[in-house]
């Protein structure tokens, strides 16, 4: 409290500072863990700090001062000019000076997402649904909330546990009423964003003007809402993972993005206030800065340290190598379709049919002429340009009553619904848009619109082109279910390997993000329920599940319960065929899903797990180059390298991925027995390709609950092949599958360096 009053009188000071100098910017000061010292010494210390750089005086410290950072980790954020952020770098103590840079929520094309429909989400375990679950807190970084939704209604839920220590915020339009038994905290976090933009931002409080958050809180969390349709388009009921879960939202994401300063103020308030689990459907852009330079890797590895599982999507920038959120202390996520699409029917005028995604309520009563964008060009535009539809790319007279066929560059500066805002306006009737790379995520349109792949494009075209008075109709969305195979992974789904530390696979894990329907903010449009897609999406469903293992094994480690999401995961379709990846439907990979398609129904008995400590995560960071110094600037104690690990390989992590591999090289794990007392189980192995893979010992016997065994695995190159490489490991019995990917990647044989 005594530091959300702080920071804000010295806003105030800042802005008045903004007009006259534009020469410094907002840094992060990052202190590592805090000791046992008083929240009012760490605030002195920080205005000391600001007052002996160069040109620093008393006045000046507090009119640079953004937030201090005192309950999880120590650090503040502050104007500074670039001479001052290093010089304070240099000062004792301070682990890393970074600017404050904007974050992105990890939906994709924000404009595409205003639309709606309807859909049954469930990923609730039969038998297990409530139990223990209003014990768990998932905390959400993100856009706010709104609380009227009937996703977050409190009803039937009992008093708010009494060690819960947040609080309601109260705000413009949000008031402490607005909490309840279900909302049971919320906060926001402006001075970062203040600092940075000078736009309106629409309500100064947690309340939710823009949709994202109350989206992810309702997925992972929100309570089952019998009638989600919208207009007769697939009616049903909704809920989220955990509907029973008590939700606490940090507001630190504002219409255009989220600034790490206010990112890591709400870590280290959620760290304070208690809560069990925290979901971040946000990150940086690829490639993801070092873990000490990165807001998002410092707030979640102090809040690892505390207990905290921190779950996290992987982004949307699809391509190889683009993950983000890379530290091995949360769960990263992927982003997989459902059975479930949304259709429209498209028939030609020689009775041809073929089927698009849409999200297009509008009716075409009859077949009307259907005419290529690139021949009705206006201006200065080439045929080319105007075939992409681009605003004031088509001639309206020639485009007047027509459906246009349209093409999409596959550039996220380019909207497809947009696209359809220019046909409508140029006079168009219809649009057929030709886009292999998204061509699954459904758009509500403005007209009568659908997205079809490339090769029903071209066969769209060539009709259009070769035949007398051609006609095409354009029929309203359908909800269709099982039509194909699923999941897939989602082209937009970012992919590792891991950029940062290739020894730990990322992502870790696929949750369902295409298409998803949940709770939304009628502040920006007027209604109640949304359809987005993303990896934001994704992101809570693990939460909400993370959130039931949690409500039946309180004790268990946040590591404990990402190993029962990753072991148990699939890597077969519902079909039971390998799982594919949009748009070209290749076979999947770990870097595509990590450890598979999260399966709720197994996360609860998974028999065993690869579990780990804070003390794990400082081995690591040791095994990858970080000092002993820097080691006790980060976690303020007398942490030594001296347990470390010859390769990051070696941390007890869920997956096993070993690089460089130049003969042979063997990596050690154990695991405890979660299930039935007396247990065995026998390692099954598909090697990846070109190499042999030993698992000592074969079988493992347990006797006791909670009993630990280690193990090796041996991998030896037998025939090199060039990349990247993939199989698994598998602990068995006869009920259950304890499943780990393996990936390697043999060492390229110019090189002569010995692992
Ligand atoms: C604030 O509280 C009052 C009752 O105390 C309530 O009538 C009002 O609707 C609340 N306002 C908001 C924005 O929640
Ligand atoms: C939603 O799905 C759950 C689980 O499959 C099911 O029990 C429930 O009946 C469904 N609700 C509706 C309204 O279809
Ligand atoms: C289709 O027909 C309905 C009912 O006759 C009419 O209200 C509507 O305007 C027509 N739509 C178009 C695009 O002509
Ligand atoms: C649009 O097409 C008409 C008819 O072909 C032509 O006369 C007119 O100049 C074109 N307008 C533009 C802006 O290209
Ligand atoms: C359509 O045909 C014309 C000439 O017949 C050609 O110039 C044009 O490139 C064709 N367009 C498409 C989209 O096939
Ligand atoms: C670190 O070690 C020193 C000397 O052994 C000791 O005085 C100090 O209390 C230790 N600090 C912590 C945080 O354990
Ligand atoms: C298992 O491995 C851990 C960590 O490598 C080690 O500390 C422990 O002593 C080993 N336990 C056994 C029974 O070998």
């Amino acid at each position: 409290m005594a530091m959300l009053r702080i920071s804000y009188l010295f806003l105030y000071a800042l802005v008045l500072e903004l007009r006259f100098c534009f020469c410094s910017k907002v840094y992060v000061v990052y202190m590592g863990s805090r000791n046992n010292e008083h929240s009012q010494d760490i605030l002195s210390q920080h205005h000391t700090m600001l007052t002996v750089i160069p040109g620093g005086s008393t006045e000046q410290a507090k009119a640079s001062h953004v937030y201090s950072y005192t309950h999880g980790f120590r650090g503040f954020a502050a104007k500074l000019t670039e001479k001052q952020a290093t010089n304070i770098a240099r000062m004792p103590g301070v682990v890393s000076v970074f600017p404050n840079s904007k974050r992105k929520l990890h939906t994709t094309h924000s404009w595409d997402f205003m639309g709606l429909a309807t859909t049954n989400e469930s990923t609730g375990i039969p038998g297990h649904t409530t139990m223990n679950q209003e014990n768990v807190v998932i905390g959400f970084i993100d856009t706010g909330i709104w609380p009227e939704s009937p996703s977050f209604s409190d009803h039937n839920m009992p008093r708010v546990p009494s060690k819960w220590k947040g609080r309601c915020q109260v705000g413009e339009a949000f008031n402490v009423s607005s909490c309840n038994r279900k909302l049971i905290g919320a906060r926001y976090y402006l001075s970062g964003y203040d600092a940075e933009e000078e736009s309106e931002k629409t309500f100064r409080s947690p309340r939710d003007s823009n949709g994202h958050g109350s989206h992810t809180a309702s997925t992972a969390a929100g309570r089952y809402v019998p009638d989600m349709n919208y207009n007769g388009l697939g009616a049903g009921g909704a809920r989220g993972g955990a509907p029973m879960a008590r939700t606490a939202v940090y507001k630190s994401c504002w219409d255009s993005g989220c600034y790490d300063v206010d990112v890591l103020a709400a870590f280290d308030d959620a760290i304070k206030d208690g809560v069990h689990i925290l979901s971040l459907s946000l990150g940086s852009e690829s490639p993801q800065g070092d873990y000490f330079h990165d807001a998002i890797s410092i707030g979640s590895f102090h809040a690892a340290k505390h207990g905290i599982m921190i779950v996290s999507s992987v982004g949307n920038e699809g391509f190889r190598g683009s993950a983000t959120n890379l530290a091995p202390w949360m769960i990263t996520v992927g982003a997989s379709s459902t059975d479930r699409d949304f259709t429209s029917d498209i028939t030609l005028g020689d009775k041809t049919k073929y089927k698009g995604e849409s999200l297009s309520l509008f009716k075409m009563n009859n077949s009307k002429a259907i005419i290529s964008a690139s021949e009705v060009n206006a201006g200065y535009f080439t045929p080319d340009q105007s075939s992409y539809c681009l605003e004031s790319s088509l001639n309206s007279s020639k485009t007047r009553g027509k459906v246009l066929v349209c093409r999409h560059s596959g550039s996220p500066s380019e909207s497809k619904l947009e696209k359809s805002v220019v046909v409508k306006e140029a006079g168009g009737v219809g649009m057929i848009l030709i886009d292999d790379t998204d061509k699954d995520m459904a758009i509500p349109f403005v007209i009568p619109a659908a997205i079809v792949g490339a090769q029903t494009g071209e066969r769209i075209l060539l009709y259009a082109n070769h035949t007398r008075k051609p006609t095409a109709q354009i029929f309203p969305v359908k909800t269709a279910t099982g039509s194909r195979p699923a999941p897939r992974i989602t082209s937009f789904s970012s992919k590792g390997p891991n950029s940062l530390t290739p020894d730990i696979l990322k992502p870790d894990i696929a949750a369902p993000g295409l298409n998803i329907l949940a709770a939304w903010s009628p502040a920006i449009r007027k209604m109640k329920f949304n359809i987005l897609s993303g990896t934001s999406m994704a992101c809570p469903h693990v939460s909400g599940i993370a959130a039931l293992v949690k409500a039946v094994y309180p004790t268990w480690s946040p590591a404990a319960i990402k190993s029962a999401i990753m072991t148990t995961a699939t890597t077969l379709s519902k079909s039971g065929r390998p799982i594919t990846v949009d748009p070209e439907g290749r076979r999947g990979n770990p870097f595509d899903y990590g450890s598979g398609f999260v399966d709720p129904l197994k996360v609860l008995n998974p028999g065993l797990v690869y579990d780990a400590q804070p003390r794990d995560y400082k081995a690591f960071l040791c095994s990858i180059g970080y000092d002993e110094e820097l080691l006790h600037l980060v976690t303020s104690d007398n942490s030594t390298c001296d347990h470390t690990f010859r390769s990051a390989s070696d941390l007890n992590y869920p997956s096993i991925t070993v690089t460089d591999l130049k003969q042979s090289y063997s990596v050690s794990r154990t695991v405890t027995n979660v299930g039935k007392p007396k247990s065995i189980y026998i390692a099954v192995v598909s090697a990846p390709r070109g190499i042999a893979v030993n698992v000592v010992p074969k079988r493992l016997l347990f006797h006791s609950y909670g009993q630990k065994i280690n193990f090796t695995v041996n991998f030896m190159v037998t025939a090199p092949s060039k990349g990247y490489v993939f199989g698994s490991l598998a602990w068995t019995n006869k009920e259950l599958r304890v499943t780990s990917p393996l990936v390697v990647q043999a060492r390229s044989s110019d090189s002569n360096f010995s692992r």
